[in-house]
Formats: structure tokens, sequence, C-alpha cells
């Protein structure tokens, strides 16, 4: 290895690229060209939507499984299906994308943010605890990057105080928690098909339950308000077309059929990556916990203790990237902190309760260090790669922290 950073002129740890994504090939033409052919684009006379509902229910352990239009909309028919009423309110995470918290919102719900552990970066049950009052309804728990969340802590807290838990699996297909899939713990769960997603047809969602009438709802909601048995024009309950297309559905049978493979070695990679960083100090990767059979990495997380690296996270990640790591710090500030909820930004929602609602004041010390000062990101494509991959990863950490002293005055 050359010593010299690459920020400073030195040779890179790696100039080749890292494995792209979307994966795809002829099968995926074949089925796209097959729903095409068919003449059958919309999922209430196709076969490929229906076929992917049946198959991704059974692989995360759910009877029920409701394809949408994406992984916002599916949040928002699992709250609309569990009866959460205007201004009531969900304890969400503040570590997330935006969808979590708006989904709420676009029930005319109130988010309340609740804050993470610093280690899993996932919901803490005690801080969950704290956030609970007369008007909490639901809790959405998001398996951060793929690992699941402490599902057991969270259910009794549900089951204690009579609440609604969606499970938000954006990140997590294919993974376990005790061995069960994650969408099947909760009361649904929801899940995301977008472009950057571990299984994706480009937009795309589901909603997956083992509550027959939860499904039923949900069913409803998606479908105009239709009801089964139902003619087609009677509408039930307040809803719209949030239907998956054929075309995805074509897309996500056969990326499906990839999924098992590319989970097992995004797991196998992503421990191999945590066990070699784990030499470096400073560095802590996204702790395993141990009800985890299963940790989808769509993100591999890790923290960076500053004073123990001897750089600022800023310089180390720079340097990284110099050396042909594509890495990122994330979410640079915590949900809470934006614009919108800074000034109830909510249009037509929560008229009353905006009012009284002043997020500025909201704090979830543990997110905002993370987002502040640690957290940082690899993405999941990288993860598909070989072991000499991750090598090449862990190569170019020892080589920025064998120089941090360089990096020292820099901000
Ligand atoms: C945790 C989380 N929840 C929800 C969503 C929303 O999904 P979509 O973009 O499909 O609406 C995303 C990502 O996009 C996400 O990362």
């Amino acid at each position: 290895m050359n010593d010299t950073l690459a920020l400073f002129g030195g040779n890179k740890v790696r100039t080749q690229a890292f494995a792209g994504w979307p994966v795809f090939g002829e099968e995926d033409e074949q089925r796209l060209m097959r729903a095409l052919r068919s003449g059958r684009w919309g999922k209430l006379n196709g076969a490929e939507v229906a076929e992917f509902e049946a198959s991704f229910a059974s692989l995360h352990d759910c009877k029920h499984a409701i394809g949408v239009v994406n992984g916002t909309v599916s949040l928002r028919i699992a709250l609309m299906a569990a009866g959460i009423q205007a201004e009531e309110e969900v304890i969400v995470p503040p570590y997330t994308f935006l969808a979590t918290a708006t989904a709420v919102v676009e029930a005319n719900a109130v988010p309340v943010f609740a804050d993470i552990d610093l280690e899993t970066f996932n919901l803490d049950p005690k801080s969950i605890e704290a956030a609970i009052t007369p008007k909490t309804r639901a809790i959405i728990p998001v398996h951060m990057a793929g690992q699941p969340v402490d599902m057991d802590a969270i259910l009794a807290i549900a089951k204690k105080h009579n609440l609604t838990v969606i499970e938000d699996a954006a990140h997590a297909h294919g993974a376990r928690y005790k061995n069960r899939g994650v969408g099947s713990i909760g009361h649904m769960g929801s899940f995301s098909f977008q472009s950057s997603k571990n299984l994706t047809s480009g937009e795309g969602g589901i909603i997956t339950t083992n509550d027959e009438k939860l499904a039923e709802a949900c069913r409803s909601i998606h479908n105009c308000g239709r009801i089964t048995g139902g003619l087609w024009y009677e509408h039930h309950v307040m809803s719209a077309n949030y239907r998956l297309g054929e075309f995805q559905g074509a897309i996500l049978n056969s990326q499906l059929a990839r999924l098992e493979d590319q989970t097992k070695t995004r797991d196998a990679n992503g421990q191999y990556l945590a066990t070699q960083l784990g030499h470096i100090p400073g560095i802590y990767s996204q702790r395993r916990t141990a009800e985890t059979t299963r940790h989808s990495y769509h993100l591999f997380l890790f923290r960076i203790e500053e004073k123990q690296f001897g750089a600022t996270r800023a310089a180390i990640l720079k340097a990284l990237a110099a050396e042909g790591i594509p890495v990122s710090g994330g979410y640079a500030i915590p949900l809470y902190r934006q614009p919108l909820f800074l000034n109830n930004a909510f249009g037509p929602y929560l008229p009353n309760a905006s009012k009284a609602l002043d997020f500025a004041k909201v704090s979830c010390p543990n997110c905002e260090k993370i987002c502040a000062e640690q957290g940082a990101w690899l993405e999941q494509s990288l993860l598909l790669g070989t072991q000499k991959d991750m090598d090449d990863i862990v190569l170019a950490f020892e080589k920025v922290y064998l120089n941090r002293n360089l990096l020292s005055a820099m901000p």
C-alpha cells in the first residue's frame, strides 16, 4: 500500500467500481415482456401483483400482503386501517427517512419523536415509554438499515397501552427477528420498493399482516374503498387508488428470485466488515442484537468517536472517499429539525394540534449526536461484492487511521 493518502496525492486503495444497483438480466426482461404482451397491465385484472403478494407474504411469515404504490402510502394506509383518528399521537423515531413521520401527518395524526439507542441506531424502548400520553395510539418502529428493532420490548409496551404497532420495514426485506420475518411481528408491516431498496421495482410498496380484518381494511383503502364481494361502483370508506401496477409486479417477481441469495451475501459481508472494522480505534459498527437472526443491511451503519480515532468525522469521510470508498455521513439532522416540522408546515392537516405543537423543543440527544458528530453509512450494493471488496474497505479505513495525524488539522 502506498502510505500517502489519496486525499494528499497518493494512490487510491480502490480504483475499481463496487457492485452496482439494481441487478437485472434476461429473466427480468422476459417477465416484463410477458406482462406487457398479456395486455393486462393493472392489478385488478393481472396476475403478477397477486403472485408477488403471495410470495412476499410467505417469505415474511405473513398471511396477507397488499401491494401499493410506495412505502409512504403503505404506512398511511396501515394507520388508516388501524383506525387512528385526527390529532391522535403516533410514536416514531427521528433517525429515519421523512416518510415515517409524514405518513402520520397525512393520516391527520401527530408524530411524536422518541430517541434511538446510540449503539443500535434503533428506537429505544425507554424513550418510547417516556413519550406515551393519553392520546398515543400507535408506534412505528423502523428496522433501521435492516436490523430488527427490539420488538419484544415494543410489543410489551404496546400491549400495556393498547397501541397498534406498524413496523416500518422499508430497509428490511428478508430480515429476521428471532427467526421470524419482519413485518409479521407487529400488527402490520410496511415495505418500500423504491430504487435504492434491497428489493426494487423503481417505485412501489407493500403492507404485510397476519390479521384478517386489518388486511381487509388495507385492501379496501388501497382499492377505492371497495370491499370483497361488493360491486365495482360501491365505495365504503375514505380511500383512493393506491394499487401497485403489473409491470412493477412482474419486475418484483423476477427480482424476488434473487433476494434470498443477495440477503445472505449482504449479511455475511456486513458481519465480516463489522468484525474487521472493530479493530480500528474509534470505529463502532451498528451493534448487532442477539435477536437479529438476519440483518438485511440496506445500509452498513457505523459511528465514529472522533477523539478515539484522532480526526474529525468530516475529515475521515473525505479521506475514505478519496481512497475510492463511497461513504456518507447519513441523515445530517434529526427529522424534527426539518423546516417542515420547525414551521408546522402541515398544509390542511392537524388544524388544531399544530397550533400547540412546537417541534423546536423536541430533544433526542442520541439522534442529535449521531447526526451531528458520529453517524456514517455505506450503501447496500457495496455489500453485494466479494470478500476482497470488504478487505479493500477495511484497508482504506486502516490507511486513513494510520495517517490520522495528517488529518487532525482538518475541520
Ligand atoms: C425508513 C423508510 N420508510 C419509508 C420510506 C418511504 O418509502 P417510499 O420512498 O417508497 O415512499 C423510506 C424510503 O424511501 C424509508 O427509508
